[in-house]
C-alpha cells in the first residue's frame, strides 16, 4: 500500500496508524499526529480504493452503504500490511494505535470488528459501523476516543452511538466526545483525542 513511516524519538510510544478520509492521502492526517502525539512513531497509509478519482480504504455502493466484501478483503489487506511493515520499520505489532478520520475511521473500525489484536487503541473521528451481523473478537482494555458531530448528516449520531455499543459490548474502553459540528473535524475533538491519548500511553 503507498504509505509513509516517519520515526518517533521515542521508544515507549504506540505507532500511530494514520488513516485519511475519502478524497485524501498519506499525508492529510499528519498534522494530526503532531498535536496527538509528536514523540510517536507514524505509519500513514493510502486507500487503495479509487471513486471517481477519490481515494479510499473499501469500496461503497452509495453513501453509507458499503461493499461488504470489499470491506472485509481490504480489512484483511490492511492489517496485513500494518504486520508487514512492523517487520520492515521495526516497530512493536502490539502497540498500534489508530487515527482515523471518515472513511479512514471506517476502516479502523472494520480492524476493531475483524480482529483481535490488530491494533491497540484507536482514536475514530466520525466514524460508523462498518458492517452488520458480525459477531466481535474480545477486545477487552482496548482504549477507543470516538469523536463525533451532533449535527454529522452523514454519520448520524445514531450510527456512531451503535458503533460505541458494539465495541462496548466487545470489551473496548470507549470514550465519547461530540461537538456541536457537522462532518468536518474540529480543533475541539482533536485536543480532546490529545488529552485522552495522553492519559492512556503516557
Ligand atoms: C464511508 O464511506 O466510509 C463513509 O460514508 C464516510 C466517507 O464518505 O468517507
Amino acid at each position: 500500500m503507498k504509505h509513509l513511516f516517519v520515526q518517533g524519538q521515542s521508544k515507549s510510544a504506540p505507532t500511530l496508524l494514520l488513516l485519511h478520509g475519502t478524497g485524501g492521502n498519506e499525508r492529510d492526517l499528519l498534522p494530526l499526529a503532531e498535536i496527538i502525539a509528536p514523540q510517536a512513531s507514524v505509519l500513514a497509509v493510502k486507500g487503495n480504493i479509487l471513486e471517481n478519482g477519490m481515494p479510499r480504504f473499501f469500496r461503497r455502493l452509495a453513501e453509507g452503504v458499503f461493499d461488504e466484501e470489499d470491506l472485509i478483503f481490504r480489512t484483511q489487506e490492511l492489517h496485513d500490511f500494518v504486520t508487514e511493515s512492523s517487520a520492515q520499520y521495526g516497530f512493536d505489532r502490539d502497540q498500534v494505535v489508530a487515527i482515523g478520520y471518515s472513511n479512514g475511521a471506517n476502516i479502523a473500525a472494520s480492524l476493531l470488528y475483524h480482529h483481535h489484536h490488530s491494533l491497540s487503541g484507536a482514536i475514530l473521528f466520525h466514524a460508523m459501523v462498518p458492517i452488520e451481523g458480525v459477531t466481535l473478537p474480545d477486545i477487552k482494555g482496548i482504549p477507543v476516543f470516538l469523536g463525533a458531530g451532533k449535527r454529522d448528516s452523514m454519520i448520524t449520531p445514531d450510527q456512531t452511538k451503535k458503533l460505541a455499543e458494539h465495541l462496548s459490548e466487545a470489551g473496548a474502553l470507549v470514550s465519547e466526545y461530540w461537538t456541536e459540528g457537522g462532518h468536518q473535524l474540529s480543533m475541539e475533538e482533536v485536543e480532546k483525542a490529545k488529552d485522552w491519548f495522553t492519559e492512556h500511553y503516557s
